[in-house]
């Protein structure tokens, strides 16, 4: 499947009980031959309504991060200053709770796909739910942060989900190390 045969059978998608509450599915933005992919969570509501992901006060803080790094969202940049972002979840979950298990399994070929299409270098994966949905690890988060794991011919580096940060600001130093680290690893020259 290209990209748009994915997007179009995401769109369809009612392989969870996840479709009956959504406004619409959230496939992803950014540049898709971008050198970077961002994985989160799940939708919340403001991202449910647009159709886009990080599009809430989580997205402010991601974009700022991203923007820190020299890295952006926009789809025309060099490859190696762009990023793709996606969801483990490509539909919101009632209140924004915690992705289920069965719902994650559900979703995770199209997550899969998006990587097989985009086959970026470094992943960076923003919280708890898109470590284990990429690493298949249920090891705490500060037990995957702090070091490069891999999938396929990617480099995975795990973080915080901003929007613990935005609860938690007092972590932003760890974020930060753990960005300086993907920087690192990806060989991108500082600006
Ligand atoms: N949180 C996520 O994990 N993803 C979004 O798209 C928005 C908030």
């Amino acid at each position: 499947m290209d990209w748009p045969a994915l997007q179009q059978t995401v769109a369809g998608c009612r392989a969870c009980a996840l479709c009956q509450g959504r406004t619409q599915t959230v496939f992803g933005a950014g540049h898709q031959q971008g050198q970077w992919l961002i994985v989160g969570e799940a939708p919340g509501a403001q991202e449910d309504a647009l159709g886009e992901p990080f599009v809430g006060p989580s997205g402010q803080l991601l974009d700022s991060m991203l923007q820190a790094l020299g890295l952006s969202r926009q789809t025309d940049g060099e490859p190696n200053r762009s990023v793709y972002i996606a969801n483990a979840l490509k539909c919101r979950p009632p209140a924004n709770r915690t992705p289920q298990a069965q719902e994650l399994q559900a979703c995770a070929p199209f997550l899969q796909r998006q990587i097989a299409l985009q086959q970026p270098r470094t992943i960076l994966a923003m919280g708890k739910t898109a470590a284990q949905a990429l690493l298949g690890d249920p090891a705490p988060l500060g037990q995957l942060r702090g070091r490069v794991h891999s999938l396929g011919g990617s480099s995975v580096i795990v973080t915080y989900h901003p929007s613990y940060l935005l609860r938690s600001p007092g972590e932003k130093a760890k974020a930060w190390a753990d960005l300086c680290l993907a920087a690192d690893t990806a060989g991108l020259p500082q600006k």
